[in-house]
């Protein structure tokens, strides 16, 4: 029944309805290759690259979150991974899939929100290059649950997302407090996290391996970088409350 409140679900349905559809922002964002966007060249993420040479990421199956055009699905896939990238964007899906095909990488580009998986603890490593920014405060409840939900106990969660304090360099000035998103009714763009809201967020679920400011790229550097966003890396426990999981 329409516009009844039942279910968790017609919760948050309620609290989508009052922003912009993620779908029609991200959709014709990637329709010029062209643009002088930061994330746009075909280069990973230098913390991802960072996790790989340490060792502590060592291949297995991978899950990418709003992967984009696929820099760092493809990443994984050189280095040996097997990978699913998913993207709200049917056109970053297809650019993701024409550069895959360029380099004769087999990943799994598909477009579909990240709302509509239900991984079973079968991934060795969940990534998120700059989508969990982009969530609104309330998606992150299921988000967070799924990506638990999706790592083999002892997997990795990469996370990179706005730091506050960038305002001059196309990050977000200030870190909004969740309630106050929803009085704007906006996002302003993208929400910044400080390390302590970052730590409340997650450490209950996964414990912190890394945590520090991403390193600055420059343009003819190997990786990616932007010190606008915080380079973080998780690990999903063994075991919780005294129980192993399996
Ligand atoms: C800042 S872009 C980053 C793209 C890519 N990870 C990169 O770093 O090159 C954020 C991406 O998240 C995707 N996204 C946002 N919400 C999503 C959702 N619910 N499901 C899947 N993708 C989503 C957008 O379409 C967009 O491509």
């Amino acid at each position: 029944m329409e516009k009844t409140i039942k279910s968790v679900q017609d919760l948050y349905d309620m609290l989508d309805a009052d922003f912009r559809s993620a779908k029609h922002f991200w959709e014709p964002f990637y329709e010029n290759r062209d643009r002088p966007i930061p994330f746009f060249p075909n280069k990973p993420d230098e913390n991802l690259v960072a996790g790989m040479e340490k060792g502590l990421l060592r291949g297995g199956r991978a899950l990418e979150m709003g992967c984009g055009p696929g820099r760092n699905a493809l990443y994984l896939a050189r280095q040996g991974y097997q990978v699913e990238a998913y993207d709200l964007s049917e056109t970053a899906i297809a650019w993701a899939k024409e550069r895959a095909a360029e380099e004769q990488l087999d990943v799994h580009f598909e477009c579909r929100s990240v709302f509509e998986l239900t991984p079973e603890q079968e991934y060795d490593l969940v990534y998120d290059s700059g989508c969990l920014h982009h969530l609104l405060p309330h998606q992150r409840i299921p988000y967070i649950a799924m990506i638990d939900q999706a790592l083999k106990p002892g997997g990795y969660f990469g996370l990179t997302c706005f730091a506050p304090g960038f305002g001059d360099q196309g990050g977000p000035e200030h870190v909004m407090d969740d309630w106050e998103v929803y009085r704007e009714k906006s996002m302003r763009g993208g929400l910044a996290f400080t390390e302590e809201k970052l730590r409340y967020l997650l450490e209950d679920t996964f414990e912190c391996v890394e945590l520090r400011p991403m390193k600055a790229m420059g343009q003819n550097d190997a990786y990616f970088g932007l010190p606008i966003l915080w380079a973080a890396l998780w690990r999903k426990p063994e075991a919780r409350d005294g129980h192993i999981l399996v």
